[in-house]
Formats: C-alpha cells, sequence, structure tokens
C-alpha cells in the first residue's frame, strides 16, 4: 500500500515513534532514493522546506527537482490528478506546497507513488516532526507536558496539535475568536490521546505554567489581503517577555518562522535565551529525512 503524508495523523502512534526514531538516527541514511528523483512542487514561496527536503532527498542518495508554480500550473494548465500522474512517471516520490489541501488529497488519489504535504492551508506535518524533535531535545519524555499556541489557530498549529496529542502532551490554545480550533479539532486531539486540550481567548491563563510557548504569523501566506483586519485583533496575541514570564521558568519558545518581529513575537523573546528557533529550523532536515525514509520504505514493504 502506499503511504502518503498529508498530515501527521495519517500515522498511527507507534509510526509516529518509528519515524522520529529515523529523524532521530544520526547514522548515514539508507540510500532509499538511490537512482530515483523526487518531485518538489511550490505553489508558495519556501526558505526552510525548500532547502531542507532538497538536502534529506540528496542525503537518502535521490535527485530533487523543484517546480516552481508556473511551471505545473496545478489546475491551470493540466489538473492535480494529471500533474501527479505525470511526474509518477520519472519520480519515486511527489512533495508538494499548495493553496488548497484537497488539491494534495487528489494527486494522493490518483497514484501510487508517495505524496508529501509541505505546507497547506490545513496542515504541515514537517514543521511539526521538527517541533516535536525541538521539544524532546529539551524535555526527554513529552507526555505531561504542556505546550501552548498562541495567536492563530493555523495549519502550523493544528498540525503540531495532532504529534502532541498523539505524544501525550497538553496543548492549549489562546486564539481570539474566530481564529480558534473548532470544537472538532479538540475532540480530535483528545481521542488521539492529548492529555488535555482546550482553548481559550486569555493569552496569560494559557501560557501559564507552559514547558512550551509556540506562535506562528498572524496572516499565512494567502492571507495578506486579511492583514488590516487581522492585525488589530492580534495585538493582544503578541508574545513577549511579559507573556513568557507567566510560563513555567524553563519554558522554551517555538516558531516554525519566518517570523514577523515585532508583530507575533518580539525580538526580546525571538533572539533571548528561552528561544529554540534555530534549532527547530536545523530540525527540518532530519525531520524531512526521517519521513522521507519511513515512507518510501513503508512503501515498499507494504506494497
Ligand atoms: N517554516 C517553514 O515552513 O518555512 P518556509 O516557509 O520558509 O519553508
Ligand atoms: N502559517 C504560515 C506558516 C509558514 C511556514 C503560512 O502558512 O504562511
Amino acid at each position: 500500500m502506499t503511504r502518503h503524508l498529508l498530515d501527521i495523523d495519517d500515522l498511527s502512534h507507534e509510526e509516529l515513534l518509528a519515524v522520529l526514531d529515523r529523524c532521530a538516527d544520526p547514522a548515514t541514511p539508507p540510500q532509499v532514493l538511490a537512482g530515483k528523483g523526487a518531485a518538489l512542487i511550490f505553489e508558495k514561496p519556501s526558505n526552510r522546506t525548500r532547502n531542507s527536503t532538497e538536502m534529506a532527498v540528496v542525503q537518502l542518495g535521490g535527485h530533487p527537482i523543484y517546480l516552481k508554480p508556473d511551471e505545473v500550473d496545478i489546475d491551470g494548465r493540466e489538473s492535480a490528478e494529471d500533474v501527479a500522474r505525470t511526474l509518477a512517471c520519472y519520480h519515486s516520490v511527489i512533495a508538494a506546497r499548495v493553496f488548497d489541501h484537497g488539491v494534495l488529497q487528489r494527486m494522493a488519489g490518483a497514484v501510487e507513488i508517495p505524496i508529501v504535504n509541505l505546507l497547506s492551508d490545513h496542515s504541515h506535518p514537517l514543521q511539526a516532526l521538527a517541533d516535536v524533535l525541538t521539544m524532546r531535545a529539551e524535555f526527554e519524555d513529552l507526555a505531561g507536558r504542556t505546550v501552548t499556541w498562541v495567536g492563530d489557530y493555523s495549519n502550523v498549529a493544528r498540525s503540531l496539535g495532532l504529534a502532541a496529542s498523539m505524544l501525550g502532551m497538553k496543548v492549549r490554545f489562546a486564539c481570539p475568536l474566530g481564529y480558534d480550533p473548532p470544537a472538532a479539532d479538540l475532540v480530535r486531539f483528545a481521542e488521539l490521546g492529548a492529555d488535555w486540550a482546550e482553548a481559550d481567548v486569555d493569552p496569560k491563563g494559557m501560557v501559564e505554567g507552559a514547558d512550551v510557548v509556540v506562535t506562528d504569523a498572524w496572516y499565512s501566506m494567502g492571507q495578506e489581503a486579511e492583514k488590516a483586519v487581522r492585525k488589530p485583533i492580534f495585538e493582544p496575541y503578541r508574545v513577549d517577555a511579559a507573556l513568557m514570564s507567566v510560563a513555567a521558568e524553563h519554558a522554551i519558545f517555538l516558531h516554525c518562522l519566518p517570523a514577523h518581529r515585532g508583530e507575533e513575537v518580539t525580538d526580546e523573546v525571538l533572539d533571548g535565551p528561552q528561544s529554540r528557533v534555530w534549532p527547530e529550523a536545523a530540525n527540518r532536515l532530519p525531520a524531512a529525512r526521517g519521513a522521507l525514509e519511513w515512507l518510501l520504505t513503508a512503501t515498499v514493504r507494504e506494497g
């Protein structure tokens, strides 16, 4: 059976642990892509995801081919399904950053090679893997630890919520109304094993005692036109030194980047002693490599 990674809960609990083991293994990566290609489609800009995924493919012995938006023009020049069918003639894996999560689902339904989500409007699973690796480096056992998300309930927030829940963490969200997790997502977090899952509008209340504080842009790629409306709504959700001071003394700060300094986070926090944003960015490479290695091996093993 072909395995895809469109979001973290495409993996079972055991599989997530197996993927994390592969990510954390510093030994020479198995050359599962030797002589093979990986098509990397980007409908949106990227720094960390493009570079870490290309290098992961190289480390696994493969050849990455970057496809910029106008080159493939999904559902413009040809359908998402036909783009995927064509790329599957030459490549062993397709990874894509798209606006509409449904495009990834349609691609996954059309081909028998793994489809990997490099960020959609819905989720960002490789970022969540890197975030977990970063938290694990700090706190050996994540079960029972509290991660508080502050700001917009974005694609990154949803995937991190899934991963943290599957690892038995307490997940808290401090979000303005209308930008908060749907009730169904909180139920899903609890079903997946979250020690606790809640959302509230009060950042201080949600951050109090947290082990990990995380935020993201107030407006994601594709939402730039909403900036004027969103900015005043999110002002109370800036992560600054005062907000970090109510977290646990040992708390760390994470941000997937790119950061909008002075908006969702102050320089003082981003560049301060609690920040782990650079190890988090560095973890994007082992996360991509471990996920690709696991998907390709699982697809062959089960196929
Ligand atoms: N964190 C992240 O996905 O960064 P890029 O948009 O630069 O890839
Ligand atoms: N939520 C952000 C994450 C960027 C890596 C976005 O989608 O633009």
